[in-house]
């Protein structure tokens, strides 16, 4: 095979790949190898570009009995480790001496990896948070059983108990439900016509009971005349119920909500609509606000779990946002509350 040839092979792989022949030399490389091997590799000993021992024991070894073999190959480019699985096949009757050569080929499966481990901790977090309160059921029912059978007033306590533990469960199933729905209707763009000052006042009056029973006020501030977006209500009433909800809960005594409208948000580079929750509370430690929207990540988690939360409302709220193509702003300072803000396109 002539090397116009076999560069042109190379080049039709569409994954790094090169070519090591019985002089142990690279003798082709496609374009993209070229930023793992860091250097013109061609003519070069493999052992010089391709130093991860895993690699080089293997290309040495099909080399020597020409069966095929993978690899691992782990790199990093300053700013993120990429993993490659490599996969060594001996191709005969070409290159230099006895002919053959070695192809190697590098195929990336960070992501595939990515998403096992991530599949593997929502499984994981998923039984924990359902343990808890199913552990204290059992437990509460064996006493009932047992100790407590005669004792009617430790029978109400501990019914109360587990009636509350039995709702935690039905939240955290409820929204594990709503956050699939939510994610496997990202790409469908909503299409109704929400008119958000309406829509937010409705929203805060089913509030108004939570927020009393805790003593603290709320307010809306929204401009005279409507402020429409497109949207879809029942899932923008599932954002602002969490971010209202949150504020009561986390925040101070007071949560104020501001609506506004932009001709050009900077933020979508559109005309869109500002909703703002701020509250006056304790305010989240920066170290939090990249996680926030994580599935599961509490900030106080002693305090979320105290509350009843589940730890999934920012999730659902960051998906919601993602499908109505907006965006959701978290800033906060220790002793200074919190502002949560979701910029919507119209
Ligand atoms: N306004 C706020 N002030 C302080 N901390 C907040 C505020 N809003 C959210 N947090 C922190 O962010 C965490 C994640 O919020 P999220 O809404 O996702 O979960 P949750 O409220 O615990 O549970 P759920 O919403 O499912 O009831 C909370 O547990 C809390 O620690
Ligand atoms: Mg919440």
């Amino acid at each position: 095979m002539t090397t116009d040839l076999i560069d042109g092979f190379l080049a039709a792989i569409p994954m790094p790949a090169v070519l090591v022949d019985q002089t142990e030399r690279l003798i082709a490389e496609n374009s993209a190898a070229a930023p793992l091997l860091g250097q013109e590799g061609k003519g070069r000993h493999f052992a010089t570009v391709l130093r991860q021992p895993s690699v080089a024991t293997a290309i040495e070894a099909c080399l020597r009995d020409r069966k095929p073999r993978t690899a691992r190959h782990l790199a990093n480019d300053g700013a993120q480790d990429t993993t490659f699985a490599v996969t060594l096949r001996y191709v005969p009757g070409i290159g230099a001496v006895s002919g053959g050569a070695v192809l190697v080929c590098f195929d990336d499966v960070t992501e595939r990896e990515q998403a096992g481990q991530m599949r593997r901790d929502f499984v994981a977090n998923v039984s924990h948070e359902l343990r808890t309160p199913l552990t204290a059921l059992i437990g509460f029912i064996e006493t009932l059983r047992g100790p407590a059978k005669d004792d009617t007033a430790a029978r109400d306590r501990f019914l109360a108990i587990m009636e509350g533990e039995a709702s935690r469960m039905n939240r955290l199933v409820g929204d594990l439900l709503s956050l699939n729905r939510v994610e496997s209707e990202e790409r469908v763009r909503p299409k109704q016509s929400v008119d958000l000052g309406a829509h937010l006042g409705s929203t805060l009056k089913t509030l108004v009971p939570v927020a009393e029973a805790r003593g603290v006020s709320m307010n809306l501030e929204a401009p005279q005349g409507g402020i429409m977006v497109t949207g879809d209500p029942d899932q923008l009433q599932q954002v602002f119920t969490n971010l209202v909800e949150n504020a009561v809960k986390y925040g101070g005594d007071e949560v104020r909500v501001l609506l506004s409208r932009s001709e050009r948000d900077p933020a979508v580079r559109a005309a869109a609509a500002r909703v703002q929750v701020i509250d006056n509370g304790p305010g989240i430690d920066p170290v939090h606000l990249p996680r926030l929207t994580e599935r599961f990540y509490r900030a106080d988690s002693h305090r979320s779990r105290e509350m009843g939360g589940t730890g999934l409302g920012l999730a659902i709220v960051k998906h919601i946002i993602n499908r109505h193509r907006g965006r959701l702003r978290v800033e906060s300072e220790l002793g200074q509350g919190s502002v949560f803000t979701v910029i919507l396109p119209e």
